[in-house]
């Protein structure tokens, strides 16, 4: 659905030219634009008071104020719109377009499942407000009303694991609810919701659209006119607009977007393989690396570990199943301290930039296993990662003698 750009380029040309008609002068890096208000027309015949206008229809040159529209804004949605294959627009962080879209169908059922506990802080406050009621997302379809919402996150956070969108297309659909992803986890190039039969699709873009760990920004996308004007008007109200710094930072951000995640995905992909032959190792070499990944690490989570997924896993994650995967440690301190004895990962929580971050996830999620860290792969060199990983394995264990 690119309305903008060369309609059959590639998606990486998109994030570098589906932009190119908003061009008004001639920096090849885009401007930043600083205004929250803009000057009308000097033409007092191009003047049209805002109630003799049925549709407040987007000039993508023009703009008001910048609860609105803005030019930087603008622009980041214009690429995300050819990326994502529908209507974007963007919001000041993930949590705020998870608001709006539940403003947006004021559902009076949410069929979810566990994933990113501050989505359920935006349900629960919805519920205080509407009287939303949440399901389970493996609920069975005939607890589904019309109008109700499937919320469903793939892959997961933290685990990083997937889920079939097609199967909770069909089972939203024939109940007459919809079905949102949160494609977080898979920005373009890895996953299209879309194609899958998701009705709206939503992003933390403070995670691979921001890509540097610099950006908080929400988006949701659609291929439903009707719903992306009825959107953008409610977001004048709600306010939750992104700023045009970020939305700059954003812009050059997406330029890298499809080689940043696509190499991140393989580098967390090869780190999995090696943990998880480390782990399921028969009798390893005293003293080898295997042998002290088997001491330290209980488990592994990652979609490429779902082998008997991938009859429909790999037609939905066709390049690779996404840079985020969790450990399970032995034991709680070994999960407590790990972080502490990395070189190349910082121990903080987000993801998606492009250095490589570890979190005891239990510091941010309160119903987390105590055991469990989760690894946002970066751009290090994935060999480097796995040395430092069972460097710190080692570090770990000859505490414990
Ligand atoms: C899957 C998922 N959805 C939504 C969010 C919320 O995004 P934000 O932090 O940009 O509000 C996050 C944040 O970690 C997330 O991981």
């Amino acid at each position: 659905m690119a309305e903008t750009g060369p309609e059959k380029a590639g998606p990486s040309t998109l994030a570098l030219h589906a932009d190119d008609e908003l061009n008004v002068v001639t920096d090849v890096a885009p401007p930043l634009h600083l205004s929250t208000t803009f000057r009308y027309s000097n033409n007092p015949e191009d003047l049209i008071p805002w109630a003799d206008t049925t549709e407040h229809h987007v000039d993508k040159r023009s703009h008001i104020y910048s609860r609105f529209t803005s030019p930087n804004s603008t622009r980041f949605e214009t690429i995300l719109s050819a990326l994502l294959n529908g209507h974007a627009l963007s919001y000041s962080s993930g949590l705020s377009a998870l608001h709006a879209a539940l403003v947006l169908f004021n559902p009076r059922h949410i069929s979810v499942g566990e994933g990113y506990h501050g989505c359920h802080g935006v349900i629960a406050l919805m519920s205080r407000l509407t009287g939303l009621e949440k399901l389970d997302i493996n609920c069975p379809a005939e607890q589904l009303e019309a109008g109700d919402i499937v919320l469903l996150e793939t892959p997961i956070n933290p685990q990083g694991m997937a889920f079939n969108i097609e199967d909770y297309a069909k089972k939203a659909h024939s109940r007459g609810a919809y079905l949102i992803v949160d494609s977080t986890f898979a920005p373009p190039g890895l996953q299209d919701p879309f194609k899958w039969g998701a009705d709206l699709v939503m992003h933390s873009g403070s995670k691979y659209f921001g890509g540097h760990s610099d950006v908080l920004c929400g988006v949701l996308a659609t291929q439903r006119k009707e719903w992306y004007d009825k959107l953008l008007g409610d977001r004048l109200f709600l306010g939750s607009v992104m700023g045009s710094m970020e939305s700059w930072l954003g812009v050059r951000s997406l330029r890298t977007l499809e080689v940043r995640v696509q190499r991140q995905s393989q580098n967390a992909e090869r780190l999995v393989a090696w943990l998880d032959n480390a782990v399921d190792a028969q009798s390893p070499a005293a003293d080898s690396d295997e042998a002290a990944t088997q001491a330290a690490v209980h488990k592994i989570y990652h979609a490429s570990l779902q082998k008997d997924d991938f009859s429909w896993l790999k037609k939905q994650m066709p390049n690779g199943f996404g840079p985020v995967f969790s450990i399970v440690m032995k034991e709680e301190d070994f999960a407590r301290k790990l972080p502490s004895k990395l070189a190349f990962f910082h121990h903080a929580t987000s993801l998606g930039g492009v250095e490589t971050l570890i979190e005891w996830r239990t510091m941010t999620d309160a119903k987390i296993d105590r055991r469990l860290l989760r690894i946002s792969v970066g751009l290090e060199n994935w060999e480097d990662l796995k040395n430092d990983l069972v460097a710190a394995f080692r570090a770990l264990l000859k505490e414990k003698k």
